[in-house]
């Protein structure tokens, strides 16, 4: 890594000066003014790719905040950053680990990426084709349980990346789905979950699929663990785990002494970042559910949106705009919440998935050179499906005080053609809320609307101040034609690539999560202590407090 590279502050650049400048000259443009006064913004803000068009007019910016933006990328180097990730630099310099999740998804047969001397390609390719085999062994019934029954159910047993990832693309896409298969996700370590799986499924007819990264994250292991003594207590037999156990790691040697085969296992390496692994191995319960066509497709998704993210300039290159206006947002308009709504019932995970990727990449606050940064970051990723929660917290973005930016985003064809008329409603809910955040209401409009209601002048006055929605907030609308494989792999490397780009401008690594060390290490501490028979007394008096109350009640 370049040194000189790693001290480029980017509140030292010109472009931040310029852009603090700049935000002085339109700080007081509304929304509104900015559509009077150019009745063709949509036309200057809006890049369309395949099946996918995003808006980016309804925010607070005009052309030259784009251009100083894209100087800003510029002098923070983002060109030669965006060459040494995809050329396996190690980028991951806490972990000192190359970033490789685009390898995962790499459709030009003549690339070598090359790690330690090892060309890290025939190892994505390797697995890929395996997992190709498994996948249809498994949903041609071929691949047979202890009892010689074809599989019915697929377990998925991960946490973090190891599950939200899948979890969410599997949802997404259930259109896809085998019907012979049922897809259950077990993540974290409240025993109920277990407990109604097991009233739930037959044994003979399920694999369960061990998913981790590192292969010691203690609530997947403690699942798997108990999974395992409850198989073997049934089967009376471990000679059949080799049937029902799948694991997919980067930790072959830990998943091996489980007692799982090596040709039960799918490899990934170091070089991927446990959040940004659902393209491989992990994406296996994806593959099965979805068929591996479908899984295949979804990685050229995503190969698509790196060659687009690699090649197009900045002014029409996507995931750089969203991460530009999410910088404008955050440091400029210091708008520090942000909102993922989509308004899809199908994409209902995707918030959970956009808030691993976004928060534990770039929640940070010190610089590559590890020194304490006096400018945001991150801000708090939040939201939910847009159209339930117009119903809920929208009162809150439209009135309350703290101010919030937001990425609408919609898919068009659905499958339900005789409720055709859902559809429309839904869209036009979905553009209703981007106008009325933009836009807000007009003073003259309430006063009428109150008049013909109340018709008493003093509760107009009253209600008056109770009505007014000033709107002005800003949002990207991302509409997709269709949710397929492609398209959800398009709108997934969006994010992931946006993210980068914040964390090369922003100066911090993206790709590291020291921060969730200290909670793992402090509960197992606490789990010995929750063991002991006598009195705890050597934390905080909170702390022991807390335990003595748990022992009480618990013995
Ligand atoms: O605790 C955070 C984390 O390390 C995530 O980054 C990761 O996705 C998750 O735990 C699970 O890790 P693993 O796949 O190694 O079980």
């Amino acid at each position: 890594m370049n040194l000189k590279n790693k001290n480029i502050s980017p509140i030292k650049t010109n472009s931040w000066i310029k852009l603090q400048e700049h935000f002085k000259e339109i700080k007081n443009i509304s929304l509104k003014n900015f559509f009077l006064e150019n009745k063709n913004r949509f036309d200057q803000f809006n890049v369309q790719f395949n099946k996918l068009l995003f808006d980016f007019s309804k925010n607070r910016i005009n052309k030259k905040t784009i251009n100083i933006l894209s100087n800003l990328a510029i002098e923070c180097k983002l060109e030669e950053y965006i060459y040494k990730m995809f050329s396996g630099e190690k980028i991951n310099e806490t972990e000192n680990r190359s970033v490789l999740h685009t390898a995962l998804r790499n459709f030009d047969k003549n690339k070598k990426i090359f790690i330690n001397g090892v060309n890290i390609m025939e190892d994505i390719y390797f697995t890929i084709e395996k997992m190709k085999i498994f996948s249809e062994k498994i949903r041609n019934g071929i691949w047979k349980g202890y009892t010689n029954k074809p599989i019915k159910n697929i377990v998925n047993v991960g946490i973090g990346g190891s599950h939200i990832g899948p979890m969410m693309v599997v949802e997404a896409l259930k259109s896809y789905s085998n019907k012979n298969l049922n897809i259950h996700f077990i993540s974290n370590i409240d025993g109920s979950s277990l407990y109604y799986l097991f009233n739930k499924i037959d044994l003979d007819t399920t694999i369960f699929i061990i998913s981790s990264k590192t292969f010691t994250t203690e609530e997947t292991i403690t699942n798997f663990k108990s999974i395992l003594n409850f198989f073997i207590k049934k089967t009376k037999n471990k000679k059949f785990i080799k049937k029902h156990f799948i694991a997919t790691t980067s930790n072959k040697k830990e998943a091996i002494k489980f007692g799982i085969p090596e040709k039960n296992i799918f490899l990934f390496g170091d070089w991927v970042g446990g959040r940004y692994s659902v393209w491989n191995a992990v994406g296996l319960s994806i593959c099965l559910y979805i068929g591996f066509e479908n899984f295949y497709s979804f990685l050229k998704g995503a190969y698509e949106i790196d060659l687009h993210f690699k090649n197009e300039k900045i002014e029409k290159n996507i995931p750089i705009l969203l991460a530009l206006i999410g910088i404008w947002n955050i440091n400029f308009l210091k708008i520090n919440n942000h909102l993922i709504l989509p308004y899809n019932q199908s994409l209902q995970y995707f918030i959970l998935y956009i808030q691993q990727l976004e928060m534990e990449s770039n929640g940070k606050s010190v610089n590559r050179n590890g020194i304490k940064i006096n400018y945001s970051t991150c801000p708090i990723i939040w939201g939910g499906l847009g159209n339930d929660s117009q119903h809920s917290f929208y009162q809150f973005l439209y009135q309350g005080t703290i101010s919030s930016s937001f990425d609408f985003i919609i898919y068009i064809k659905d499958k339900y053609k005789e409720l055709e008329n859902h559809n429309k409603i839904l869209f036009s809910n979905f553009l209703s809320q981007t106008r009325s955040l933009a836009f807000g209401n007009q003073k003259e409009e309430i006063i009428q609307e109150l008049i013909i209601e109340l018709k008493k002048k003093k509760y107009v006055n009253f209600l008056f101040p109770h009505k007014i929605i000033k709107g002005n907030k800003p949002s990207n609308s991302i509409i997709l034609e269709e949710l397929s494989p492609i398209t959800l792999g398009n709108l997934m490397a969006i994010y992931e690539h946006k993210i980068f780009v914040q964390s090369i401008i922003w100066n911090i690594f993206a790709f590291d999560q020291w921060g969730v060390e200290l909670g793992k290490k402090n509960s197992k501490k606490i789990l010995l202590d929750l063991y002991k028979k006598n009195e705890i007394n050597c934390y905080d008096s909170s702390t022991n407090n807390l335990i003595n109350f748990y022992k009480k009640i618990f013995n």
